[in-house]
């Protein structure tokens, strides 16, 4: 029980496990990750995919000889493995060219370049099979409201993902786009904070139906945002199209704790909506293993990441399957939410016209309802702790 598979399609960022733990106030304290060992390390953990960001795999300001070598070794090592690559992502935040954001960086030749540098990573990402990109924006913002205005931002911005929507539909690439959101760090101030902010900005583009969300659990946290709610949202809308999966304890810097490490009754809801969902798309762990831990505990707590997740997917079916839950979930009328207002056929004169929704409605019995969500979050408790 809780071994995992490649079934349970559970993915990991190359600078995940590769982090050698280089903060704003400290030195690495972990040697460099070979990537080819990141990939059987993964793949003998029971992982089914590994993702990158361009310059992870082919450090920056390499030769075409160092690249093409890199590129082999990494795509022998899946061979070797079955580990599969469901989504790249592109670094445009490490190089100083970067400071002051890829696409809403005030100097258009910068702008152009960050372009060029996605396109070439695009290249690699369908060469290598992966179905998503994600754009994580970290430099995308600004420190002062006087460096910018947020509207020509915004419209660089939209139209750096336009462009690379045409790239990817002309040369055929059977890729979609998801838009990582993140309030601050390393910005100040980043552009599309949170999940509503980046859905809302989808909905202006030439080509919004391949675009979508990566939502990572911290970021929402880091904002003050229910990532339950904010996920909820983004399925409804049919735009969850990757998610990043870790733990965060409230406002503070990005924690990137293992997936459950950080509000744990929070993962616990997120593993039940992702499951009864039906979302099928890769469980994406992007988090750091502690500075304080070695090269052997990466492992650990890439372990723990997956095992966590099938705890919580265990505990959210037992829930479900409750008689007990079942029948407080029938008290609240919970179950029945999903019963459209309007019966069928009906529209707003036949509900204008029903004496019974108002004139006849018994508002003080209404008002006098209780709910008895108590009930039902204790027995969410219970079972998260292993006492049901
Ligand atoms: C963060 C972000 C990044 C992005 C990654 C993909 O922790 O701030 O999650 O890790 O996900 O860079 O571009
Ligand atoms: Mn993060
Ligand atoms: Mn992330």
């Amino acid at each position: 029980m809780f071994e995992p598979k490649p079934a349970d399609k559970f993915s990991f960022g190359l600078w995940t496990v590769g982090w050698q733990a280089r903060d704003p106030f400290g030195d690495p304290t972990r040697s460099p990750l070979d990537p080819v060992e990141a990939v059987h390390r993964l793949a003998e953990l029971g992982a089914w995919g590994i993702t990158f960001h361009d310059d992870d795999l082919i450090p920056f300001g390499s030769d075409e000889s160092q690249r093409a070598a890199a590129i082999e070794r990494f795509k022998q090592a899946l061979a070797e493995t079955g580990l599969v690559v469901p989504m790249a992502t592109t670094n445009t935040f490490s190089h100083p060219v970067f400071k002051d954001g890829a696409f809403t960086s005030t100097d258009r030749d910068i702008r152009r370049f960050a372009l060029r540098k996605i396109m070439r990573n695009l290249d690699l990402a369908a060469e290598l099979g992966a179905s998503t990109y994600v754009f994580w924006g970290g430099r995308e913002g600004a420190e002062t409201d006087a460096a910018k205005d947020m509207r020509d931002a915004l419209a660089r911005y939209a139209e750096g993902i336009d462009l690379l929507c045409q790239y990817v539909i002309d040369k055929g690439y059977g890729l979609r786009f998801a838009i990582e959101p993140k309030p601050n760090e390393p910005r100040g101030d980043i552009l599309l904070p949170t999940i509503g902010h980046a859905l809302a900005f989808i909905s202006t583009l030439e080509h919004a139906d391949m675009v979508g969300i990566n939502p990572e659990v911290g970021h929402e946290q880091m904002a003050g945002m229910n990532m339950v709610a904010g996920v909820a949202q983004a399925l409804w809308m049919d735009k969850l199209f990757h998610i990043d999966l870790n733990g965060q304890h409230g406002p503070k810097f990005d924690q990137d704790l293992v997936f459950g490490h950080g509000d744990v009754k929070s993962a616990f809801f997120l593993v039940d909506l992702l499951e009864s969902a039906g979302y099928d798309g890769p469980r994406h762990f992007d988090y750091k293993p502690y500075r304080t831990d070695g090269s052997e505990d990466v492992w650990v707590s890439a372990a723990a990441n997956m095992r966590t997740y099938l705890i919580l997917k265990e505990r959210a079916r037992a829930f479900r399957a409750d008689p007990d839950v079942q029948e407080a979930l029938e008290a609240s009328n919970s179950n029945r939410l999903g019963e459209p207002t309007l019966a069928p056929g009906e529209d707003w004169s036949d509900l204008h016209s029903d004496p019974a929704a108002y004139e006849a409605f018994d508002v003080e019995e209404a008002g006098a309802r209780a709910k008895h969500f108590s009930r039902l979050d204790q027995l969410a408790i219970e079972h998260l702790l292993g006492a049901r």
